[in-house]
Formats: C-alpha cells, sequence, structure tokens
C-alpha cells in the first residue's frame, strides 16, 4: 500500500449566511456549490459540529450526478487535513442512500457523507446537494443540521490537503498521510441485507417463471448497478428487466423521480395493451424512494405502506410481528387502519426521515413511510427505494395474486383512503408566504364552517414533539381536518433550490365497495375545490393549475 505524502493547508473564507439544510440536508445549484469555497465550507461546517472527528470513520458516496467526483476529491483532501481516521468509499463514488446508512452501522462508523440531491433534476444545470447522516445511519437531526447551519455562518476558514488526485474506481485501501481510503464495492454489504430480510429462493422462482414479468426502471441513476445485481445477476430475472440502469451524471436530461409525471416510459410501458408486465417499480436519484406499479394499476405510496404493514407476516424479517408504524403527517391515513387492526402504535410525524430515526433507535416501529414515494423499516436507517421492491415481490411470491387484486382485497378489508397531492413548483417565496399568512389569519375561523357534504372539524398548524427526545418542531404544515375523515393539508418544500413550491395534499376516506374504483382526481374533486378554496390559490400565486399531480 502507498503512503501518499500530502501538505495541509488553511484557507481563509468569508462565511456563507444561506447553508440551512432543508428537509433532507443541503441542495443547491451545481452552480452554486462550485462557487468557490462554497462545498468546502459546508463541509468544514459538518467536521466542526463533530467534537469526536479525530481518528474517527466516514462513509461517503453519492448518487453519481454531476460533480459527484470532484466534490468527494475535495472532501477526500478535507477529511485527511482535519484528521479524519478512516473513508470508506464507494467505488466510483457511487452509494445509494440506504447503502451508505447501511455501510455507516455496518462499519461503526461517526457518520457518513451522502452526496445527492434525490430525485431533483441533475447535470450541470440541475442540483446538487450534500447530507450527512449520523452513526445510527439516519439523516441528521435537526439540532445537529442548526448547528452546521450556524457554524457555516460564521466560519471563516477550512482546512485542505492537496492529494494527489484519487482513483476512484479501483477497489482497495490507500493511505493519505494518517489517514487511510478504503474503496468498496457499492453493492455487497447491501445485498446481503436483502438477502437476510426477504425469501430470495421464492423471489428467484417468481423471477424465472413463464407467468410472471416485471420492469424496473432505475431511471439512469444511482439504483442501477444495485437492481441489476440483485434482481437480474442473483435472482435471475431475464436480462433487460431493469431498464435505464446506467447512472448517468445527468440522469439522461430526466427528472429521476419514481412518480406518474416523471417515470413516463415505465408507466406507458404498464398500460401498454400487449406483453404488460405483471409488476412495475422505478426508483429515484439516490436510491431511497420507490413507485409500485401493476398491471394497467398504480399504487399511491400510502396504499403501498399500509399494505407492507398488513403483509408484514409474510416475510421472513418482519414474521414474528411488527412493533409499531410511523407515517409523515401528510401521508394518508391507511396505514392507520391497519395498524389499528393489528393493535400497534401508529406515530403520526413532520415530513422528512429524519423524524423516524428516533422512533426506529427505540425500537417503536419497524416499518414506516411517506406520501412521497418512500417507505422503509429497522433494517436501516433511511428510506430503501429497493427494499420496497423486493417487498413487493415477496408478497407477490407468496400470495400469487396480481398487484391490483392485493390492493382491492385491502380496500376491501380496510376501506379506501383516495389522496392525491397537488404541487405548484417555482412560486414566488413573496406570494408564498402571503398566502400562507393568509391561510394563519383564518386558520380560527375554519372549524364547523360546511362546504357541500364536507364540515371542517379543526383546522391546525402542525407541531410535533417527539415522544423519545422530547424536541419541538413547529410549523410543519396547515391541516384541515373534516368530520368525515377527509383531510386538507398545505405545507411548502423544504427540498428546492428555486422559488417556493406549495404542496397541497387532499384525501378522502370511503369504506363502500362500489366507491372503490373511482378515478382518484374525480373522487376527490370536491375537496381539491375547497383547497383552493381555502388557500385562495388562484388570486394568491395567480395559477390556474398545478405543475405536478402525483
Ligand atoms: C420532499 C418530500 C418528503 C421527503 C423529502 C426528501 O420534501 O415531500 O416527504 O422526505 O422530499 O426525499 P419537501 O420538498 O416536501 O420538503
Ligand atoms: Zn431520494
Amino acid at each position: 500500500m502507498t503512503n501518499f505524502s500530502i501538505k495541509t493547508e488553511t484557507i481563509a473564507i468569508r462565511p456563507f449566511k444561506d447553508q440551512k439544510p432543508g428537509t433532507s440536508g443541503l441542495r443547491k445549484t451545481v452552480k452554486h456549490f462550485q462557487s468557490p469555497h462554497y462545498l468546502e465550507t459546508f463541509i468544514q461546517s459538518i467536521f466542526n459540529s463533530l467534537p469526536t472527528l479525530k481518528g474517527s470513520t466516514l462513509v461517503l458516496g453519492g448518487d453519481g450526478r454531476y460533480f459527484n467526483r470532484e466534490a468527494i476529491q475535495i472532501i477526500l483532501g478535507m477529511a485527511t487535513a482535519n484528521q479524519v481516521g478512516k473513508i470508506i468509499l464507494g467505488q466510483s463514488g457511487i452509494l445509494s442512500t440506504p447503502a451508505a446508512s447501511q455501510l455507516i452501522t455496518d462499519y461503526n462508523a461517526l457518520g457518513g457523507i451522502i452526496l445527492s440531491a434525490s430525485h431533483n433534476a441533475g447535470g450541470k444545470a440541475g442540483d446538487f446537494g450534500v447530507k450527512f447522516d449520523t452513526a445510527n445511519g439516519g439523516p441528521a437531526p435537526e439540532k445537529l443540521t442548526n448547528s452546521i447551519y450556524q457554524i457555516a455562518s460564521h466560519l471563516t476558514s477550512y482546512k485542505i490537503a492537496h492529494l494527489a488526485h484519487v482513483s476512484l474506481d479501483q477497489l482497495g485501501h490507500y493511505q493519505y498521510g494518517d489517514m487511510s481510503v478504503e474503496i468498496i464495492d457499492s453493492v455487497k454489504n447491501y445485498s446481503t441485507l436483502m438477502g437476510s430480510i426477504f425469501n430470495f429462493g421464492r423471489i428467484a422462482t417468481l423471477l424465472t417463471s413463464d407467468d410472471f414479468s416485471m420492469c424496473f426502471d432505475a431511471m439512469n441513476a444511482v439504483t442501477g448497478p444495485y437492481a441489476i445485481s440483485i434482481l437480474e445477476d442473483q435472482l435471475g430475472a431475464p436480462k433487460g428487466t431493469v431498464i435505464r440502469g446506467r447512472p448517468l451524471p445527468d440522469f439522461g436530461g430526466k427528472h429521476p423521480d419514481p412518480n406518474l409525471a416523471h417515470a413516463k416510459q415505465l408507466v406507458a410501458t404498464m398500460y401498454q395493451t400487449e406483453n404488460t408486465p405483471h409488476f412495475g417499480a422505478a426508483s429515484d436519484g439516490d436510491g431511497d424512494r420507490n413507485m409500485i406499479m401493476g398491471d394497467h394499476f398504480f399504487v399511491t405510496p400510502s396504499d403501498s405502506l399500509a399494505i407492507l404493514a398488513a403483509n408484514a407476516h409474510l416475510i421472513p424479517a418482519y414474521s414474528k410481528g411488527i412493533k409499531g408504524v410511523a407515517r409523515s403527517m401528510p401521508t394518508s391515513a391507511a396505514v392507520d387502519k391497519v395498524a389499528k387492526k393489528m393493535g400497534i402504535n401508529c406515530f403520526e410525524t413532520p415530513t422528512g426521515w429524519k423524524f423516524f430515526s428516533n422512533l426506529l433507535d427505540a425500537d417503536q416501529i419497524t416499518l414506516c413511510g411517506e406520501e412521497s414515494f418512500g417507505t422503509g423499516s429497522n433494517h436501516v436507517n433511511e428510506k430503501d427505494g429497493l427494499w420496497a421492491v423486493l417487498f413487493w415481490l415477496n408478497i407477490l411470491a407468496e400470495r400469487k395474486i396480481s398487484v391490483k387484486n392485493i390492493v382491492l382485497q385491502h380496500w376491501q378489508e380496510y376501506g379506501r383512503n383516495y389522496y392525491t397531492r397537488h404541487d405548484y413548483e417555482n412560486i414566488p417565496v413573496d406570494a408564498a408566504n402571503t398566502l400562507f399568512n393568509h391561510l394563519y389569519q383564518h386558520l380560527e375561523t375554519l372549524p364547523k364552517q360546511q362546504f357541500g357534504d364536507y364540515t371542517i372539524s379543526d383546522a391546525d398548524d402542525f407541531r410535533y414533539e417527539d415522544p423519545i427526545d422530547q424536541s419541538i418542531s413547529e410549523k410543519q404544515g396547515i391541516r384541515i381536518l373534516f368530520d368525515n375523515d377527509a383531510r386538507i393539508i398545505f405545507r411548502l418544500s423544504g427540498t428546492g433550490t428555486e422559488g417556493a413550491t406549495l404542496r397541497v395534499y387532499i384525501e378522502k376516506y370511503v369504506t363502500n365497495n362500489n366507491q372503490f374504483e373511482i378515478e382518484t382526481q374525480t373522487a376527490l374533486a370536491p375537496l381539491i375545490k375547497i383547497a383552493t378554496h381555502i388557500a385562495d390559490i388562484k388570486q394568491q400565486i395567480n395559477r390556474d393549475e398545478p405543475t405536478v399531480i402525483t
């Protein structure tokens, strides 16, 4: 092993005041991140927030988007200069978010730096992001992200070593001064973990059977290598089952966001008239989201979470029962119904995975998820796209009925939560603030107001007290609750990089069998109208239609 000599420098800078992490790490345009000292400031601020950094192990990798490799070179130089002991680096700089999370705990690391802007567009004109996960493999809690932000706002210098360009592609051990770098296979640990959770034998039988076919859209993002290795190489699905499997720095110019709006190729395949696959799935930029489809059928993420919970007994790792479940506040209450029947707790948390971490660590929950195409379990402290796909495959292998029938039977047993999310993207920040101020002012006047069949029972601004550490998170979205279990939620996105994005979440609950197969937007039309009216959307932001409907 060569020991490369190093020369460390301290660079004086002016602090950056805009490094406040959002729902999931710091996200800015690539251009913003490339401006002098910007990335370095955020990394140094992470390092300064970790009292036990010296001599520690950190995991490093990203979703392969534009600037991933350059950022890794910079971070390696800064880690050496800041006396990090060891870096576990995904080969070619590639690690999916769930795989990185697992490696943090596998290697007893102090944490991990994940380079990703998730489902945001990539490429030179796209977005970049940096997330920090702590020793439990979970996203940094608010206390830590606030401290990183404070440090960045006052930082006047950072330390960097000029390493000879590190080759990221060759597996092996490298030594830079006192710091070692281990370049590891990005997929191996993860696929072993999946094999320990699911019944790979049963799934392999399904995937190799003549009566079954699936299409997995990796969206030219990080899940490609994981999905090819597990689904095709290990479980025997025919070559070509994984489409768009090669991670590209610009994701092929498309949004790597697995939903009906952005996974167009998969949707077209699942709605084609001939040779329609029985099962369709997609994952996002960094591999933590998933979309599930059947032949001419779309499963909403909220329903998917409920169905996973209701069928968990079929999966080896969860066959002894699940402890509890959690969903983010805007996620539909479908999983609540399952939890109630099973007699387990169901927690309602603010949006963002970090709020699940404490519950997972305290063994209060086994499964959790969000309406934004994210589901996960206690196997890692992040949401996990491919895990959800394997979960569905395992259910299909056991139950031997179609995706659609699984969902229909679920609704028959628990009722159906019709659900949609309307996004108004890139609206002026001022207009968004005015809309919310207007809503806050009217909040108290809403209860008891009646709109057609719907009467408002309660309206509040969601506030969460963490049941484990009692930390408080305020202003997590406006909730309007109706008598008949219907809900409308308004919140602003915390992951965008331009302007503001208004998210409107609309839900209604039905138990009548003959009301189960209405088109979602039609079923929710009256509530959509009420939402538009209450927030005065057209007037406030001057938009007639949402930009994305999921
Ligand atoms: C969005 C989703 C949220 C998810 C986050 C990161 O955040 O709504 O559920 O945890 O991306 O994937 P938002 O932009 O709404 O703040
Ligand atoms: Zn993601």
